[in-house]
């Protein structure tokens, strides 16, 4: 089992130094490489993804990833900067399927800023296509700027569009995770995401998604519209079981998502290619204004870890192992400050992590 560990840069390294130490305290035999990535690594090499760790990163079974990005470098042209590197990785290892979890766990209730039965329960699942949409649209990298902007311009574009096969593909991971999810007792429905009112390609993506339902009866299938979706979210998130949508419109959402959860800080993804090779990491950021602090959140990170046991390492036993770690150090009370309330205790970054450790002991 070879994992490609890239902390990043804010907050990444002390993270992920978290969740390697819960990695190691699990009795499986790894093989950790460290590199560097993001602004770290354009402040070593002059790129934000050296050849060496994508190479690194495609010859493993798994990413462990922190988190990349720094307003130091909001400068830089736009191919230099830290975002390349995640998106760079995506593209290369055709990382398409990211999977976005939003649970709600009974500890952390009270620290959401929707009211407690609106979230009390909720486990839904947002599935984001990573690899198509505007993101990776045509005008990328044709562009002429300087310094990242475009001084005297009149104007500037990126092109959104999706292929057949890409919405086919995402389509059929987001049906079979809902079948899955049905069989351990959930609703069996997909919720597509688009905005066919307005855009080309999500009147396609809708059709495509429609055309991929007909093989899954089972699975209840429907459409709603991507404002829609952002006001439902908040006014009735339990009506979700598997979201499924674009690069850019899961972007947005799973970040909104995560609040119904208390905390940015608790979300793990997986982003996963068509061999099971994932690359995992929090859905949060760098964090530039807490990074060397000590008192990030490193659970995300940790859930991703146990994400990646699951999904690419096979290790179902270890990813349980640490989940029921984490609900435990949640149950002692102990909360880094992004879920602090009255009346639980406050730790930093290593601490949690050190009492992750001990409950899987
Ligand atoms: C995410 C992030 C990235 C994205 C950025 C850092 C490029 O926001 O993973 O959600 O937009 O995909
Ligand atoms: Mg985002």
């Amino acid at each position: 089992m070879k994992i490609a560990v890239l902390p990043g840069d804010g907050i990444g390294t002390e993270i992920v130094a978290e969740a390697v130490k819960v990695l190691n305290t699990l009795d499986l035999k790894f093989e950790m490489e460290t590199a560097l990535v993001g602004g770290a690594a354009y402040d070593a090499y002059g790129h934000p993804l050296p050849e060496d760790t994508l190479k690194l990163a495609m010859a493993s079974d798994a990413v462990l990833f922190g988190a990349v990005g720094d307003w130091k470098y909001d400068k830089l042209d736009r191919p230099l900067r830290p975002e390349q590197a995640i998106l760079g990785l995506r593209k290369n290892m055709g990382l398409f399927a990211n999977f976005r979890p939003a649970i709600c766990y009974e500890q952390l209730v009270g620290a959401s800023s929707l009211k407690p039965e609106l979230i009390s329960g909720l486990d839904i699942l947002i599935i984001r296509e990573l690899t198509g949409d505007i993101y990776f649209g045509q005008p990328r990298g044709r562009r002429i700027a300087t310094d990242g902007h475009f001084p005297g311009a009149e104007e500037a574009f990126d092109t959104m569009r999706y292929s057949k096969p890409e919405i086919e593909r995402i389509a059929h991971v987001a049906f079979q995770a809902a079948r899955k999810r049905k069989a351990a007792g959930s609703e069996g429905r997909v919720t597509s995401v688009d905005k066919a009112n307005v855009l080309e390609t999500f009147q396609f993506w809708k059709d495509v998604v429609t055309e991929v339902g007909k093989e899954y009866p089972d699975i209840a299938l429907d459409h709603m519209y991507v404002d829609n979706a952002a006001m439902q979210l908040v006014k009735e998130p339990k009506r979700f079981d598997v979201v499924v949508t674009g690069n850019m419109f899961g972007d947005i959402l799973s970040d909104e998502a995560s609040m119904l959860t208390g905390s940015i800080g608790m979300l793990p993804s997986a982003s996963l290619n068509t061999k099971s090779q994932g690359l995992y990491e929090p859905s949060h950021g760098s964090a530039p204004d807490i990074a060397g602090k000590g008192v990030a959140n490193p659970l995300a990170t940790i859930l991703s870890a146990a994400m990646m046991l699951r999904f690419s390492l096979n290790q179902p036993e270890a990813a349980e192992r640490i989940e029921a770690a984490v609900q435990k150090v949640l149950s002692q009370g102990l909360r880094t400050g992004d879920i602090w309330s009255e009346g639980t205790t406050k730790v930093g970054t290593a601490q949690m992590g050190d009492a992750v450790v001990k409950a899987m002991r």
